[in-house]
């Protein structure tokens, strides 16, 4: 058995630092896929992603290709993508209709939304006698064990067994309600086509990567430093820069002590949230009017609630990374020991004038897009250290920073005051890999 090839995984981590054989060794990889990635509540997509009955979306769960697809009776259903006859997935496109139902392009067998199985070509005459026929579950496309959605953000487990999803998310969920709190309406819709991107690097760096305050001001300096030049150009010229000369800027003007000045909150099953730090409340006209929308909706006082919630980023481990103020998404999809793929995912607030969306797809496109220098630096730092894991140059990854000096408070550690760029976040992921990947089996 694999399990019993993989030494003492407990002895991989310890609270402080971690041995490089987790990010790089394929066996631990293959039981990460078991133990965490097909077990755990993962994103699956948006609601708004498949709109009419018969809509799909495929979606890799672990090693697993499923597809979410709208029923007739208009529930969101996660189903493997595999055809139960000879194995064949069923939707070879990434999205699109299935029509009134799922036809399986090897031998016509056909499948109602929610896997169960409507025809076989002869079926009469071919199966008489078998053991193969209707009443036999063998026969549907298998479902996920799990599927449910929170504020029309889907999820699926693949066991039927642990927490439901809003005990999952726990604190967490606060992405979701950010993102949707800000529409006028209550909800958000998906802006239909995401940004992919394959990163020669195990999943895991990628995470690391998401509340490492200490990384901006180092790796993004440079952005920020010319942005900042033409965002001063642009002042002296007309008095006002646009604001997305600031969402690049902020890298370079918020400066590597200033980080050590916003929070970091971390939760059970490695979820964490970094507090905000970036203005996104200017006096401009087009803030003031979506500030009177949102009044109007909500009333003066829940509006400034909203509005004041101060968060930059919610990871929800193990696969999803949330700018909820910004209306975007990135979902981590690992594709093996050292290729993992995001998805990064935008939304409209339903019922905010056009110019805040066009705001929130300035960053999206200016510092999470393949274009942007931002993403750039990023990767190229997650190849190199997943090619320096690979070395023997070491055996362990280093996260001392400010450990031991953190306030846990009913099982949240808190950063102190000053301790912004604390490795508490990674030590929290690590602690909810750690507690996965040695539970009783
Ligand atoms: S493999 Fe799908 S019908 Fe034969
Ligand atoms: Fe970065």
């Amino acid at each position: 058995m694999l399990q019993e090839n993989v030494a003492d995984l407990s002895k991989y981590v310890e609270p402080d630092r971690v041995r490089r054989e987790v990010y790089t060794d394929a066996q631990i990889y293959e039981l990460e896929m078991q133990r965490i990635h097909e077990k755990v509540w993962i994103y699956c997509g948006h609601e708004s992603q498949v709109p009419q009955p018969g809509d799909y979306y495929t979606v890799q769960i672990g090693r697993q290709p499923m597809v979410m697809v709208r029923g007739k009776d208009r529930k969101v259903h996660v189903l493997y993508n595999r055809c139960p006859h000879r194995g064949n997935m069923i939707c070879g496109d990434r999205h699109g209709s299935a029509g009134e139902f799922f036809r399986c392009s090897y031998h016509a067998w056909t499948f109602h939304h929610d896997g169960k199985l409507r025809s076989i070509p002869m079926m009469d005459s071919g199966y008489q006698g078998t053991r193969w026929g209707r009443d036999n579950p063998d026969c549907n496309m298998k479902p996920a064990a799990r599927v449910a959605a929170y504020r029309g953000f889907v999820f699926a487990s693949l066991v039927a067994d642990g927490p439901d999803l809003v005990e999952f998310l726990g604190r967490s969920k606060i992405a979701f309600d950010d993102i949707c709190d800000r529409s006028p309406e209550g909800e958000v819709e998906v802006v239909p086509n995401c940004f992919r991107v394959v990163q020669r690097s195990n999943w895991k760096i990628f995470l690391e990567n998401q509340l490492d305050a200490l990384h901006p001001s180092v790796t993004h300096q440079s952005t920020g430093r010319a942005a900042r030049e033409v965002e001063i150009e642009i002042e002296k010229r007309t008095g006002h820069a646009p604001l997305s000369y600031h969402m690049l800027s902020a890298f370079a003007t918020v400066t590597i002590d200033k980080w050590d000045a916003f929070q970091t909150l971390n939760y059970p099953y490695g979820h964490c949230i970094l507090t905000g730090y970036m203005g996104l409340r200017p006096k401009d006209p087009d803030t003031l009017e979506y500030e009177r929308v949102l009044a109007k909706a909500y009333g003066e006082k829940r509006k400034e609630e909203i509005l004041s919630t101060n968060i930059h980023h919610v990871l929800i481990y193990p696969g999803l990374s949330v700018q909820s103020p910004l209306q975007q998404l990135r979902a981590v999809r690992p594709l093996g020991v050292d290729k993992t793929l995001t998805e990064i995912w935008h939304f409209r607030l339903k019922g905010a004038p056009e110019p805040i969306y066009r705001r929130a797809l300035a960053y999206y496109n200016l510092v999470n897009s393949p274009s942007t220098m931002i993403n750039a630096d990023d990767l190229e730092n997650f190849w190199k250290c997943h090619s320096g894991l690979a070395s023997n140059g070491g055996d362990w990854v280093s996260f001392h920073r400010h450990y031991g000096r953190d306030l846990e408070k009913g099982g949240v550690v808190e950063t102190g005051p000053n301790m912004g760029t604390s490795e508490a976040p990674m030590r929290n992921q690590m602690k909810a890999w750690a507690q996965y990947m040695t539970a009783e089996k």
